[in-house]
């Protein structure tokens, strides 16, 4: 059994991954300032004997005593990221100094949860983790690529000069239940329309492709990439590799809830990227690991968690992030 610290652990992925990491018998600090987490997200753990929640900002320096360090905290959809750009880079960038300082003090091994934004509009397809990715570094989006980005580099900075463990997991497009709704990623969104009977938004023509991962797979993934050999550092994409056009997902979704939503299409926002699909290659060999959940499946479970969220008196929630 071990001390294990998840930042952004009240986040998406991070309640998720608390959840199985408790599971496999270990200790869980969840550390989270709330900003796109909620305590709801992890409310059915508090209970729980070896779950800790403490409310903090990792721009500032936290002393702990764990023995892993998974770090979640940022921001990830670009309404949320793009709030406070300024913010955004220094959870990216403070934030990963802290917690590599933290990592150092206390001998942790250390995972970054990075992004396939660090690729930005790529210009190989599918993306392997030896690209090194086009990314703007003055627009809008420029806050969480760079930050992430700039992240990487101080991983791997404390790899070489502090022979710090450490695991770079660079996640494509995730999705499930806990995601908020409205926050602008195209699943959710999606579905909150199609719930609702709202118009379907597409932006461009819906050509531009996505893979989308369900989340159980990506926190296994992850789990599996801090158990690999010290030798490893990542970085290491992890994502399913199944493409489809944002109208095929739109499609799905409306088929899925039944819904009589119309689709509309609007220009695409600036530096959206119009292709974007993980090579797995790597996680394949090293981490005998593949995705498993059907886009049809992981979409089920995401429309039943919308359902019950607008069935059970969170419905105030919805309207207000309209
Ligand atoms: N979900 C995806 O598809 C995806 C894709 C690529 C990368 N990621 C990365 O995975 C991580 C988790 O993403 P998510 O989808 O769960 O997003 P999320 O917004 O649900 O989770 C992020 C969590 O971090 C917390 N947080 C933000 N700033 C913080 C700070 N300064 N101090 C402490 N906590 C802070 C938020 O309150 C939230 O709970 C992020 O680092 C994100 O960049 C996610």
């Amino acid at each position: 059994m071990k001390t294990l610290l998840v930042t952004g652990g009240a986040g998406f992925l991070g309640s998720h991954l608390c959840e199985r990491l408790l599971a496999a018998g270990h200790d869980v600090l969840c550390v989270d300032n709330f900003f796109t987490g909620t305590k709801a997200n992890v409310a059915h753990l508090m209970e729980h004997p070896r779950f800790e929640l403490l409310r903090h900002d990792i721009t500032f320096p936290l002393y702990v005593e764990v023995d892993e360090i998974y770090n979640l905290a940022c921001p990830a959809s670009p309404i949320h990221y793009q709030f406070d750009p300024v913010q955004t880079t220094k959870t990216s960038v403070h934030g990963a100094i802290n917690m590599l300082g933290l990592a150092k003090r206390v001998k942790a091994k250390i995972l970054q949860a990075s992004t396939s934004e660090v690729y930005g509009d790529p210009e190989v397809h599918p993306q392997t983790e030896g690209y090194w990715g086009r990314v703007n570094p003055v627009g809008p989006r420029s806050c969480y690529d760079e930050g992430k980005r700039c992240a990487e580099t101080l991983f791997f900075d404390y790899w070489r000069q502090h022979r710090l463990r450490i695991k770079v997991v660079r996640i494509f497009n995730t999705y499930g239940p806990r995601m908020l709704p409205h926050d602008g990623r195209v699943v959710s969104n999606f579905i909150v329309q199609a719930l609702r009977g709202d118009d379907i938004t597409i932006y461009g023509e819906g050509m531009q492709t996505r893979s989308f991962c369900y989340v159980d797979d990506l926190i296994d993934a992850m789990i599996r990439v801090m158990a690999t050999a010290d030798d490893f550092t990542g970085p290491i994409n992890i994502g399913n590799p199944r493409e489809f056009t944002i109208l095929e997902l739109a499609q799905a979704v409306l088929r899925l809830t039944g819904s009589r939503s119309r689709l509309v299409f609007k220009p695409l926002p600036a530096d959206d990227p119009k292709q974007r699909q993980p090579d797995i290659a790597l996680a394949e060999k090293m981490l005998d690991w593949s995705p498993t959940v059907e886009l049809d499946c992981g979409l089920e479970k995401t429309v039943s968690y919308f359902k019950a969220q607008l069935q059970t008196g969170e419905r105030e929630t919805l309207d207000l992030a309209r």
